[in-house]
């Protein structure tokens, strides 16, 4: 049966422990002097993002690389996209090349599923809509596995900002507590989604309250984009209250986190100066990005691995021939 990863609810906890373990062999691959194995040797990668992207496209296609895959890029503005064809056409035709994976990223929620039906390739979600965005989930709590090192039941995580129209808060708050973490929203109302049915977390509107009893503190992009909707009274305004400064981030406890998805704005959710803090550690999410991007990769397409079976893994995707 074709394997996908459409969200974080498709791997339960098990799972996602076990793609931590499997991304901490690969990191140790990412980190030789040839970080390159023959595991996908073969496989054809198609990366289709339908929404702007630097670190997740780039991250994906070079994970595919230093598993020896094939990777093929495909260009929305420059494709028959432009001259109208539809979605559908456009999985069936490149599905019709033969092809093992599709890493797909697109402005509405659900398409990962829709394409998911349309070809037996497996299909990554980089992003849908304000839905999901698993593998940024994944290198988020390897992220803060990697940097605190204590059982995720023992930590409080803020997640700070435009949580409404974020896929990053929906992946990070169900990868987070499925792993027994507790999570605490902080925003205005008009920034948090009109229901939290269903979410196992704590909201906040009060930042400076918050902080000195978290062990990681994660903002969100604010959505720049979304301004016009009236949602803050002014950026100025939202900075103020939620802008993590320098004065800010000093409540922290010493051993706390700062941490970003990127792309961020400086000096909106974020001070300059606090990104620049030897606690904050974005360069280190997208270093992680591409290892875990790597242990997707083969757990879809190289390992026969079945998640939460109690496999072993890592050991066949060894040994460099590069
Ligand atoms: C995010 C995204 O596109 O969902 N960026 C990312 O993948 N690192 C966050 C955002 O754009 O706000």
């Amino acid at each position: 049966m074709t394997q996908h990863l459409l969200s974080i609810d498709d791997l339960g906890a098990d799972g996602i422990v076990e793609l931590l373990d499997l991304a901490e062999f690969m990191a140790e691959v990412s980190a030789r002097p040839i970080p390159k194995v023959p595991a996908l040797r073969g496989k054809t990668v198609v990366s289709l993002f339908f929404e702007d992207s630097t670190r997740t496209r780039v991250s994906f296609e070079t994970a595919a690389r230093r598993l020896s895959a094939d990777v093929m890029g495909f260009s929305v503005g420059t494709s028959s996209v432009k001259k109208g064809e539809s979605l559908r056409d456009t999985i069936e035709t490149i599905a019709a090349m033969g092809i093992d994976a599709i890493v797909v990223r697109h402005g509405s929620s659900g398409v990962p599923w829709q394409v998911a039906q349309w070809c037996d390739a497996s299909v990554i979600n980089a992003g849908d809509g304000w839905h999901q965005h698993p593998t940024q989930a994944l290198l988020d709590c390897y992220t803060i596995r990697a940097e605190l090192d204590r059982p995720f039941a023992d930590l409080h995580v803020a997640i700070v900002g435009d949580v409404k129209h974020s896929r990053v808060a929906r992946s990070d708050v169900d990868a987070l507590t499925a792993l027994g973490a507790r999570v605490t929203l902080v925003a205005p109302l008009t920034l948090l989604p009109p229901s939290l049915e269903g979410w196992s977390v704590e909201v906040s509107h009060d930042l400076d309250a918050v902080l000195p009893t978290v062990d990681v503190c994660y903002l969100l992009r604010m959505q720049l984009e979304r301004q016009s909707e009236g949602l803050v009274p002014s950026l100025r305004e939202y900075t103020s209250c939620f802008g993590l400064n320098a004065a800010r981030a000093a409540r922290l406890p010493d051993h706390a986190i700062v941490m970003h998805p990127g792309p961020m704005n400086r000096g909106v959710e974020i001070a300059a100066d606090v990104a620049d803090l030897p606690r904050a550690v974005i360069t280190q999410q997208v270093r992680n990005g591409v290892a875990v991007r790597m242990a997707v990769l083969y757990w879809l397409l190289g390992s026969g691995i079945t998640l939460g079976g109690g496999n072993v893994i890592g050991a066949s995707a060894g040994g460099s021939d590069a």
